[in-house]
């Protein structure tokens, strides 16, 4: 097989060159958007043309590549499997931290675990995915927020589902090490049972914490290969960077997902949208309980 780099060293090459301005037509942006949209769900309007050329000719300088054509004749093909993560890590963004929007943890601790103590040590199943999961802060604080609520969670049929479409940033979410100054977020009676000083001075998430957590790369674009039915799910800050049809669609194939009374999560500037609108209740500030019936398969 032929690897990206290979592929590139066949490509024109501006060897020596240094960092040179490239040209970067309309057709260029074009063809580049057309396939961040039809591979991730990107919504890259003209406005963001100098932004994905100043995140791209990166990539290019680093594969030694001397045009956006052959850039894209590369991520065009099988062979570009490793540079298409990168593309995709070049154009979003992996920003997130633990307890984001903490209100979101309360809600999952009030209304999916708390109400249930009983059920779950009698063994009732208890699912829930991280969707767009970054660097694990997430998944992390999720079951953070079990163990703090359910003290036995790790003996009961309870797993936290985290996936990403970036499997750089899931290697470093498995890694579970995070700068101290990273883990402040952590509410300070969380901490002791779930973070302990690596000897590398860093923050490791404890056994007690990451075996509650399975990670797998998945594109939300293409098909899900996940059982449900979720008790929630979290998928936040990641819609944002796609169309209105396609995060109505997204909301739609989650809404499939969710247990009858299962919790939805979004990002703060994200809103519903579409059809799965109407099978979901407000339960706080981006939190949503799906209240309507949504079956069937939805098409990726
Ligand atoms: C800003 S981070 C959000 C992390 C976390 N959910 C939070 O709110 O803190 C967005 C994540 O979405 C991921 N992502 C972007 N497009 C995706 C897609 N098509 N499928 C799966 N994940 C995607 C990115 O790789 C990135 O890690």
């Amino acid at each position: 097989m032929v690897t990206a780099p290979a592929l590139a060293g066949r490509m024109p090459a501006v060897a020596d060159r240094g960092p040179v301005d490239l040209p970067f037509s309309e057709a260029d942006f074009a063809r580049i958007a057309a396939f961040a949209h039809r591979e991730f769900g990107l919504n890259l309007q003209a406005s963001k043309k100098d932004l994905v050329y100043s995140r791209l000719i990166k990539r290019l300088r680093a594969l030694g590549l001397a045009d956006f054509d052959s850039y894209c004749r590369l991520i065009e093909t099988a062979d570009g499997a490793q540079e298409r993560e990168a593309l995709t890590s070049a154009l979003t963004t992996n920003v997130t931290h633990f307890f984001r929007e903490g209100h979101h943890f309360e809600l999952l601790a009030n209304l999916a675990v708390k109400p249930q103590l009983a059920a779950l040590k009698a063994g009732r199943r208890l699912r829930l995915w991280s969707a767009g999961c970054s660097a694990g802060m997430e998944p992390y604080s999720i079951a953070m927020t079990l163990l703090d609520a359910l003290p036995e969670a790790t003996q009961l049929n309870i797993r936290i589902l985290a996936t990403d479409v970036d499997r750089a940033i899931l290697d470093r979410a498995q890694a579970a090490l995070y700068a101290e100054e990273e883990t402040r977020p952590i509410p300070d009676r969380m901490k002791p049972q779930a973070i302990a000083r690596a000897p590398d001075g860093q923050m490791r998430i404890l056994p007690k914490i990451t075996q509650m957590v399975r990670f797998a790369e998945l594109n939300l674009m293409q098909d899900w290969p996940v059982r449900g039915p979720f008790d929630a799910i979290f998928c936040r800050n990641v819609a944002i960077y796609f169309d209105k049809p396609t995060q109505a669609r997204l909301w739609q194939r989650f809404a499939t997902l969710l247990a009858p009374d299962g919790l939805l999560f979004i990002g703060h500037s994200e809103r519903l949208n579409g059809p799965a609108e109407a099978t979901f209740t407000s339960v706080g500030v981006t939190a949503y309980r799906k209240t309507g019936s949504m079956t069937g398969p939805v098409p990726a």
